[in-house]
């Protein structure tokens, strides 16, 4: 068993800072703006933070909860906990999400090497947005580039998984993180005062309800999955190395919090930029990739800005791409008892090859679609839309139904120390609301309830 092996994090600072790392990452500034921008703005945002309250607070404190009483891997916690069960498919399932994930996530991460590239050589000085927009899908269509930054940055992911996690990450974070959110915030001021900033305040604040249709609470679910990194067992692991008296409602609510700030703050980088050069909200994935350059573009010394904001927008997605691709390795590692290299090296080339498909998809092979949708909008669609709220849904019933709530209680308030006001609620949610609201919202998503409304009618 690799108990032993696994990090272990060294302070309560270095638990709160390793799974902010994790939940912190591409989902937040770059997957959140351009969710937000193709579901219409803050009628998405506030399903989003429904979502994140009711749904995702109390899955993330049920993660914690497997993880730090059973601290093993994602799929080796329910043979410990239901031994002889069908449990373990939570963990099989989370674990062929990291796969997913990581198969579109590296290629994005890939471009936040691009960027930094393009940064350093300069040429992201004095272009228009016509010009950044042209270039982006140029560059993200193109066929060898994006596919070697994918490898590069599957390359690093693999070099520090294989030489361990351990202090290297945690120290990068606790310095990394802070800076990102100062750089985050220097730029939402330099987004509001861009002219017609007001425009995109109103689109990330004022709600049009007539937006709301199923697809948009869907897509609001699954973004809050996928931003908590919850419902695939990653906070199932990185609970697992917690310290023995991490006060584990405190980290959820931190978490939570850190996670959702951040994205919030990547909405006002982003939708004043966006009005202002009148970029289209619904531009996708390339978002990002056009506006912030455009933003750049505006200060004095545009590329030092580029470089620091995409050096770190790649450390934040490196800190989850870690995550994931652990998740993956300790299950080959223990349910295969291969030696920890090799099980990695599985991982990284699984990826890469998934990772070529996605990239390749936003190019020559953006006809061959499955379902409408191209391979790396797939990926994206079945992991956060479909595995993570299905994942984080057992969870839900498997703790509620089938844990004692003495064992429950005792372990999420650190054996009685400290004091769970909720509890009630929380086992209300976590065994009633989380998973009746996330099975409406697939079957509404599938059509079934207009289907049952027209047959009752
Ligand atoms: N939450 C991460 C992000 O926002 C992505 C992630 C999802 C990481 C699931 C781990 C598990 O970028």
């Amino acid at each position: 068993m690799s108990t032993e092996k696994r990090v272990t994090f060294g302070s309560k600072l270095g638990v709160v800072l390793a799974t902010v790392g994790c939940a912190v990452g591409l989902g937040n500034i770059w997957r959140f703006p351009y969710m937000t921008g193709i579901n219409g703005g803050a009628a998405f945002l506030l399903i989003y933070f429904i979502c994140i309250l009711f749904l995702g607070l109390p899955v993330m404190l049920t993660e914690f909860f497997i993880g730090r009483k059973s601290r093993r891997n994602a799929a080796g916690v329910f043979k410990v906990m239901a031994p002889g069960t069908k449990w373990s498919i939570i963990g099989y399932n989370g674990v062929f999400a990291a796969f997913f994930i990581l198969g579109f996530y590296a290629v994005v991460s890939g471009w936040t090497l691009e960027y930094i590239f393009q940064a350093l050589s300069g040429s992201l000085n004095g272009k228009s947005a016509e010009e950044f927009q042209q270039d982006f899908t140029l560059f993200s269509g193109s066929i060898i580039r994006p596919i070697l930054w994918t490898f590069l940055f599957i390359g690093m992911t693999h070099i520090i998984i294989v030489s361990g996690v351990k202090k290297g990450i945690e120290r990068a974070s606790k310095i990394m993180m802070p800076v990102l959110f100062l750089i985050l915030i220097i730029l939402c001021v330099r987004s509001v005062t861009l002219p017609n900033a007001h425009l995109g305040l109103d689109f990330l604040f004022k709600p049009d309800f007539s937006k709301i249709n199923s697809s948009v609470i869907l897509s609001a679910m699954g973004q809050a999955f996928f931003s908590l990194s919850i419902g695939m067992g990653c906070l199932i692991t990185y609970s697992s190395y917690f310290v023995k008296d991490t006060n584990l409602q405190k980290t959820a609510l931190q978490v939570t919090f850190l996670d959702t700030l951040v994205a919030i703050l990547a909405g006002i980088m982003i939708f004043p930029a966006v009005f202002s050069f009148g970029i289209e909200p619904t531009a996708g994935p390339e978002l990002v990739f056009i506006t912030l350059p455009n933003v750049f573009n505006q200060l004095p010394l545009g590329n030092i800005w580029s470089l620091i904001f995409f050096i770190l927008l790649g450390v934040a997605a490196l800190t989850s791409t870690i995550s994931l691709h652990e998740v993956a390795t300790a299950y080959m590692h223990e349910e295969y008892k291969m030696i920890r290299s090799r099980a990695a090296l599985i991982v990284s080339l699984g990826i890469l090859i998934l990772g070529i498909f996605s990239s390749l998809s936003m190019g020559i092979l953006k006809e061959y679609t499955i379902f409408g949708l191209t391979f790396f909008e797939f990926l994206d669609y079945i992991t956060a839309k479909v595995m993570l709220p299905l994942g984080g849904m057992l969870i839900c019933i498997y703790v509620g139904f089938r844990v004692d709530r003495k064992i429950l209680k005792a372990e999420l308030t650190n054996e009685g120390t400290v004091p769970f006001y909720f509890f009630n609620t929380y086992v209300f949610f976590m065994k009633y609301i989380a998973p009746i609201a996330i099975g409406l919202i697939f079957l509404n998503e599938l059509g079934l309830i207009q289907k049952i409304q027209e047959l009752v009618a």
